[in-house]
């Protein structure tokens, strides 16, 4: 009975260790949400006012280092936690430069992922609490953000 629960035990320390392994695997290339904003001014103003920037303040004070809620909800990093523009759109380590930026399949063999539902649906699924099913044409009519920054004087030539 001991050897059992020992097992049981030392299989779920694997699990929260391989998430908490995982999650900061990921982290670590992350150049963080500001230095997004530096050339996508725009886009950093949409996500700073949307409910993804206070994504990791509405947990409950127990859970704020949970790695099970961090997960979807982010750490609480100001600049790389919360659900930041790099949980979309992929670590920007080798991809957040402008002579990179500008080739888009370049962008994309570096890390720029292509943001689809199933992005959203890594954390938008059933279980989340929301009385109405994901549905992405209004989610994103919510967070909608993008073209318009390609135009700003910020991106230069
Ligand atoms: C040094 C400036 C700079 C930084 C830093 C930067 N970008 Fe960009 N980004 C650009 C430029 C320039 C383009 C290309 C715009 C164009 O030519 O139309 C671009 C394009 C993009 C695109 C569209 C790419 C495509 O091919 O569809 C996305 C999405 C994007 N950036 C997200 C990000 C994110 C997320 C970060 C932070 C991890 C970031 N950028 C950091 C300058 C930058
Ligand atoms: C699989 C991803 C996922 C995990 C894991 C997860 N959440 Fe969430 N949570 C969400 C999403 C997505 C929403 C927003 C749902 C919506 O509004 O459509 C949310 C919303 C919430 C809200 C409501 C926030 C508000 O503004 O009212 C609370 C509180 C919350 N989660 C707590 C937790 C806690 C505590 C944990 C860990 C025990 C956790 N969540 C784990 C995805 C997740
Ligand atoms: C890394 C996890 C994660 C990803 C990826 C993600 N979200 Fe969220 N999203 C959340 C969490 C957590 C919340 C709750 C934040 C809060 O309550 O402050 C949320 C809240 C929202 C909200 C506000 C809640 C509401 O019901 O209006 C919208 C809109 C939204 N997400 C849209 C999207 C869309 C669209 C995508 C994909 C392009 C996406 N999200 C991808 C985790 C995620
Ligand atoms: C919840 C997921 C999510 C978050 C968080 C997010 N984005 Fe986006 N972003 C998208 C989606 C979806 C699109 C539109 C489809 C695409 O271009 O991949 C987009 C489009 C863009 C574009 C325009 C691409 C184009 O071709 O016009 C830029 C630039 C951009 N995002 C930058 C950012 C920056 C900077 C942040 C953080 C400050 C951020 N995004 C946060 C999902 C997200």
């Amino acid at each position: 009975m001991r050897r059992i629960v020992f097992i049981v035990v030392a299989l779920m320390s694997i699990v929260v260790a391989s998430v908490v392994l995982a999650t900061s695997a990921m982290t670590a290339e992350f150049v963080g949400a500001r230095a997004c904003g530096k050339c996508h001014p725009a886009a950093y103003q949409v996500w700073k006012s949307s409910p993804h920037s206070r994504a990791h303040a509405v947990l409950p004070k127990g859970n704020i280092k949970d790695p099970r809620c961090m997960r979807c909800h982010g750490s609480g990093d100001l600049d790389r936690g919360a659900v930041q523009c790099e949980y979309c759109h992929g670590a920007g380590k080798y991809y957040a430069r402008r002579h990179v930026m500008k080739d888009s399949e370049l962008s994309r063999i570096v890390g720029l992922v292509k943001v689809t539902e199933e992005v959203c649906r890594r954390c938008h699924t059933d279980a989340a609490p929301n009385v109405q099913a994901f549905d992405r044409e209004r989610m994103w009519g919510h967070i909608s953000h993008g073209r318009e920054a390609k135009t700003s004087e910020t991106l230069g030539k």
